[in-house]
């Protein structure tokens, strides 16, 4: 071979090799099971932000999704498999916080970086260095729902229903109770388990207790199913619910029986915080033709805030990725701004919806600093 043909041979090569060389990133997603619907939403908002960032480090981004049918051991395995099979340097994930937890401790032992959009329980950073989180957590979450059924609402004998398979659930229920006590609350607490679609015998204890309030802190399809049979049984007081209502499913499967209720969120499309928040929810529209849900503005923070990471660490190296992404702050999300803190967390203010013919809609916001 002539030294000119090797010459463009090598060119060639390399050429193409630069053509392939892509940063890889993870999305460990529940998009089947369970809580599929949380899946599909992050999955949209990743989807919209590689669509306005697809490069880093002068390479394309790869985003490989990995579902994990919303199980913890599909969790474990999922994350592992796009570690060790995938080579992906960081990882976005995963929604709901048992799953968080169980994906959570394989990043930390392989030293990737894994970015949760919205596990709110403590235990999913906890004594972790490379898990962090673009949400608030559960104390403040919990304590926010407390105030406003004590003080907006005046209630003062509520029922608790935790599903006592989710980490979340477990977790949320114990800090909304404490708070609600500390005002003097009556608390009935009474457990259920995921994937449950019946729940007469918790609901008679209910009426007979005469919860004011009926306050499910699990998913949005126990929690739809909870209102449905609790106004068949005729409960007219209130019935109120963390994060984990806010999907469009809720009020699919709950109807005119969600009608009202109230639950804590992390952001709603109708009160944009930050420039970015407004431009994420028009460039959402255009692309879906429907405004954002709270887990689509958490997927495209997620997405956006480990892309920075990555550009700022100057390499694909995991633990560089890890030590920028706890360096980060003031972050112009769409769902606020963020600031990592050291032990991976997010403070933000907390916002309360109902819904109100039949759509999700703004009924106050609770800051971070009034929740002390
Ligand atoms: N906070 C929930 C959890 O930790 C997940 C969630 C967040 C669901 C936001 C809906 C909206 O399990």
């Amino acid at each position: 071979m002539s030294s000119l043909k090797k010459a463009v041979l090598v060119l060639l090569l390399v050429s193409s090799l630069s053509v392939f060389a892509v940063v890889k990133i993870g999305a460990l997603l529940p998009l089947t099971g369970g809580v599929s619907a949380f899946g599909d939403l992050v999955k949209k908002g990743i989807e919209l932000a590689h669509e306005e960032r697809g490069t880093v480090l002068g390479e394309k981004i790869e985003v490989v999704y990995m579902d994990t049918r919303s199980e913890k051991t599909e969790a474990a395995n999922g994350i592992a498999r796009l570690i060790d099979k995938e080579g992906v340097i960081a990882v976005i994930g995963e929604v709901i916080s048992g799953n968080s937890i169980a994906a959570g401790e394989i990043a930390e032992k392989k030293k990737v970086p894994m970015v949760s959009p919205s596990s709110t329980n403590p235990l999913v950073t906890q004594g972790k260095k490379f898990v962090s989180r673009v949400c608030f957590i559960d104390p403040l979450q919990g304590t926010a729902l407390a105030e406003f059924a004590v003080k907006t609402l005046k209630i003062k004998k509520a029922t608790v229903l935790t599903d006592v398979e989710q980490d979340y659930s477990v977790g949320l229920s114990n800090y909304f109770i404490e708070r609600f006590k500390k005002y003097g609350g009556q608390a009935q607490q009474l457990n259920y388990k995921s994937g449950d679609s019946e729940f007469s015998a918790q609901l008679s204890q209910a009426l007979a207790f005469g919860a004011e309030a009926i306050v499910v802190t699990g998913y949005y399809n126990e929690i739809a199913l909870v209102a449905q049979q609790a106004r068949a049984l005729g409960f007219k007081g209130h019935i109120l619910a963390g994060d984990g209502a806010d999907a469009p499913e809720l009020i699919k499967i709950g109807g005119q029986a969600v009608e009202g209720l109230y639950f804590t969120a992390h952001y709603h499309p109708d009160a944009p915080i930050t420039q970015v928040s407004k431009k994420f929810v028009e460039a959402f529209v255009k692309k879906y033709g429907v405004k954002p849900s709270t887990l689509s503005a958490l997927g495209y923070d997620a997405y956006m805030l480990v892309v920075v990471a990555i550009d700022r660490a100057k390499q694909k190296k995991p633990e560089l990725i890890a030590t920028a992404i706890r360096s980060i702050k003031n972050f112009q999300g769409a769902t606020g701004v963020i600031t990592i803190d050291g032990n991976g967390n997010a403070t933000k203010d907390v916002v309360i919806e109902t819904v109100k013919n039949q759509q999700f809609a703004f009924a106050a916001k609770i800051s971070a600093s009034e929740l002390k």
